[in-house]
């Protein structure tokens, strides 16, 4: 039923988008207006434009820098160096701020929102030079040096999940913000898969924990054992089979970024549509739902930027941690293969206590994707968890720590404090921080 469903909702998608123009956004100066707002001022137009030309619409600085991988994969980085009302002198050294998008989304998670509530414009007004990387495969990242991500007949571009994520693109993008910055540790800001993938590149590459001052997981995710939304759900009891029947039909990218989603979530969850409820339930579907923290409004412009794309790998990957509960390398799906792959006919558990990086987890309730149990289990088993912060708010969910209304005011700003405080004095500043009474700082780690 719940298939049907999105296929109605998709088809409608399509035949509404068929019926529709596209807005004009050629002429970038045009729009380069005087916008100062903390709002989006038009949330068609910033659905229609990509991160750099919305940054640069809201008279931020705006820089794209490219890394192509050792595999070859050709990755974007956007990087905002000052801000545009405070610490807005070019030229400045500063501490610089990684951050790393979820899964489905890109950079523009961290812009979207706008000047007031983007995590991006915020940490630059704070004084901070940030960095925001693109996973492969995504809108950004779609891009390979030899490999074609729309081969008819060869899905070999789509041959990874977040262990390459974490193995190679997380490594490969960090060592390039670390020489443009000309700095040698930077503080890493992930939400979900930019979670994961960070807890797999600490073990996996456990030299890069010394490049990380302080690594911030807003939901966090590495376990999966506990009550899960039911996308994923579903998702999780077809993942033996999800991958090999994808390639089977020369089908390795989920849902792409499409025109669809774009004039779709126009049409479709702009005010004052009928339609917009469904809108709301494509995102309670994949990750929970908060009324409350939801600004409807901006529909229009989450679907204009997500999804972004993924490799059907990273939902199997996924998948197979929810059925197996642990968190483990990528399976392979036959004995043979893995063993050929890891020496062992189980894939490999990731090893947390190589994950040396001091880490912060920043964790809700009502996360159908990030359990409490699971992120208390992920704290235990890491090689050096600092704090663990509950949002107190009983209904915050897995995508609020993106689109909430109140994100700044219920996580960036202690993120910020957090940063601000390890940066002076490393783990001594932490206990100095405001609303410390609201933390659940482990004693023994501080
Ligand atoms: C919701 O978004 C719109 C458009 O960006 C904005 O004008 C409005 O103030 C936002 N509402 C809240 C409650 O933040
Ligand atoms: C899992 O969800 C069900 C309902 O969906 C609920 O009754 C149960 O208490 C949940 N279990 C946990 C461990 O949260």
């Amino acid at each position: 039923m719940l298939r049907e469903g999105l296929f109605v909702v998709i088809a409608t998608c399509v035949a509404l988008a068929a019926a529709r123009t596209p807005p004009q956004s050629e002429n970038i100066e045009e729009l380069l207006k005087n916008v100062d707002a903390r709002y989006s001022d038009n949330v068609f137009e910033d659905a229609s434009l990509d991160v750099p030309e919305l940054i640069r619409k809201y008279r931020y600085p705006v820089e794209i820098h490219e890394v192509t991988t050792e595999d070859g994969y050709i990755l974007q980085m956007h990087r905002i160096p000052y801000g545009r009302d405070n610490h807005n002198v070019p030229g400045v050294r500063k501490p610089v701020v990684f951050l790393m998008h979820g899964l489905l989304s890109s950079s523009a998670d961290l812009v979207i929102m706008g000047p007031g509530s983007g995590l991006a414009y915020i940490l630059a007004e704070e004084g901070f030079d940030v960095w925001m990387g693109n996973a492969r495969g995504n809108y950004y990242s779609r891009r390979h040096v030899r490999l074609n991500p729309d081969a008819i007949l060869s899905t070999a571009f789509w041959r990874f999940s977040w262990d390459e994520i974490g193995n190679i693109d997380l490594p490969t993008m960090i060592d390039y913000a670390l020489e443009k910055s000309g700095q040698e540790r930077l503080h890493y800001v992930g939400h979900s898969q930019g979670t994961t993938s960070f807890f797999v590149m600490g073990s996996m590459r456990p030299e890069y924990n010394a490049k990380i001052i302080s690594m911030h997981a807003l939901a966090p995710v590495a376990y999966m054992a506990n009550n899960r939304s039911l996308l994923l759900r579903i998702l999780a009891s077809y993942s033996n089979d999800i991958e090999s029947i994808a390639s089977l039909i020369g089908f390795g990218e989920f849902m792409p970024n499409s025109v669809v989603f774009t004039w779709a979530g126009q049409a479709l969850c702009r005010d004052e549509v009928v339609f917009q409820p469904i809108c709301s339930n494509i995102m309670f579907l994949i990750g929970g739902w908060n009324e409350d923290q939801h600004n409807t409004t901006m529909m229009p412009a989450i679907f204009g930027h997500t999804p972004a794309g993924a490799s059907v790998r990273q939902f199997a990957h996924y998948g197979q941690g929810i059925n197996d509960r642990g968190f483990r390398r990528y399976d392979q799906g036959s004995r043979i293969s893995n063993y050929r792959t890891y020496g062992s006919f189980r894939p490999p558990s990731y090893d947390l206590k190589k994950v040396t990086a001091p880490v912060f987890l920043h964790y809700s309730d009502n996360d159908p994707l990030a359990h409490v149990n699971d992120v208390d289990r992920l704290f235990r088993e890491l090689g050096r968890p600092i704090g663990k912060f509950r949002v107190p708010l009983a209904t915050f969910t897995h995508l609020d720590f993106i689109y909430a209304i109140d994100a700044r005011a219920l996580i960036y700003n202690r993120v910020i404090n957090l940063i601000k405080a390890m940066d002076v004095n490393g783990l001594e500043g932490i206990a100095a921080v405001e609303g410390i009474e609201a933390m659940e700082v482990l004693e023994d780690n501080v």
